[in-house]
């Protein structure tokens, strides 16, 4: 086994998953305001680090994906982040890319940006404890897009970023993402998602990219959310899984999907039918944010010092996603 290899599956073994806490100082204000706290470095540290130091971090979450800002932050107890999250046995992750951007050539679409003096900044991260990282492409569907211009360019930022991220000894997390945002149907999205995935892959290989090494973070195979045909939690399990199956070599190891604005419910019942029908060696597992995080927020924003009953909502939310990582989730554990 690779040293990379084992770097994935010391992340995603035993139905563990990743929190995904890199929202950008931009995301987090919006995040924090929605629930009326002010956004400083102060609060948004303290919101994470009430998650970080949860008991659920040891049986559940087996990594963490950072922000810049909070990587280099310390914890109350004189830690640093990356220190107070390897304590608990999960290994410490970066988001690496600076951002979506206009794509000249496609005014409507994004390209992210950040390889510029990323061989760097990796040397940094890797020094500060990072042993994995994440990049984000992101795509939109309409009747035009995503455009080929956006799957090419997003697909080839990728392989140089994994390329280079694999250099330092470390996972790159692959996150293509196909937005949810649209009317159209999940044949669409079934679609859109299977030429990006195949993209991504073909570039990446051209990159001599250890595909063992790295974590691949999809969308699920949805319908858009303004689309007037959604379908069943195990339609979208069974969708979902023939994408992966068609589009992704066998190589890969580790799966972690993005919840990408679904509910904290939806992404966990959707999670446990892929699961529970999935046929393949692949780990299928969850990276999410949202769908981890929204009813900690909610609960900790009414009172920032209750941090056992914070700590408590979390916990819940983690063990729900972990059981739903072995197809062994329920609605009657859910409410227990
Ligand atoms: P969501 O689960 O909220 O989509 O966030 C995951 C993520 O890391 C998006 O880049």
């Amino acid at each position: 086994m690779t040293e990379l290899n084992k770097i994935v599956l010391k992340i995603l073994s035993s139905g563990k998953g990743i929190l995904a806490a890199d929202e950008s100082n931009g995301t987090m204000t919006k995040r924090l305001e929605s629930v009326n706290i002010p956004s400083s470095p102060e609060n948004r540290l303290l919101f994470r680090e009430t998650l970080f130091s949860a008991s659920g971090m040891k049986d559940f979450i087996g990594g963490v994906i950072l922000y810049d800002e909070t990587i280099n932050q310390t914890s109350s107890l004189k830690q640093t982040i990356p220190e107070l999250i390897s304590k608990f046995g999960a290994v410490p992750g970066i988001k690496v890319d600076t951002g979506a951007k206009i794509l000249a050539g496609s005014h409507e679409e994004k390209i992210t940006e950040g390889l510029d003096g990323l061989r760097e900044r990796l040397k940094n991260y890797y020094k500060l404890g990072a042993r994995f990282t994440k990049w984000r492409g992101v795509y939109n569907i309409s009747d035009k897009y995503p455009s080929k211009l956006s799957v090419h360019s997003n697909a080839h930022a990728l392989a140089r970023y994994s390329a280079l991220v694999q250099e330092c000894g470390m996972v790159p997390i692959v996150e293509p993402e196909v937005l949810m945002d649209g009317d159209h149907s999940a044949e669409i999205c079934f679609d859109k998602t299977s030429e990006v995935i195949q993209k991504c892959f073909e570039e990446l290989i051209i990159h001599k990219i250890d595909l063992n090494g790295i974590i691949l973070k999809p969308n699920m195979i949805l319908a858009g959310t303004t689309s007037d045909k959604k379908i069943s939690s195990e339609e979208v399990a069974k969708l979902t899984l023939k994408c992966l199956k068609e589009n992704v070599p066998t190589d890969v190891s580790g799966i972690a999907f993005l919840s990408g604005g679904q509910t904290e419910l939806e992404a966990t019942e959707n999670l446990n039918l892929i699961n529970k029908y999935n046929d393949t060696n692949f780990i299928m597992t969850y990276s999410y944010g949202r769908a981890l995080q929204q009813s900690a927020l909610k609960f900790w924003s009414k009172d920032t010092n209750n941090t056992t009953g914070t700590q408590k909502i979390f916990n819940h939310r983690a063990n729900m996603c972990t059981l739903a990582a072995q197809g062994k989730w329920s609605k009657e554990l859910e409410a227990k």
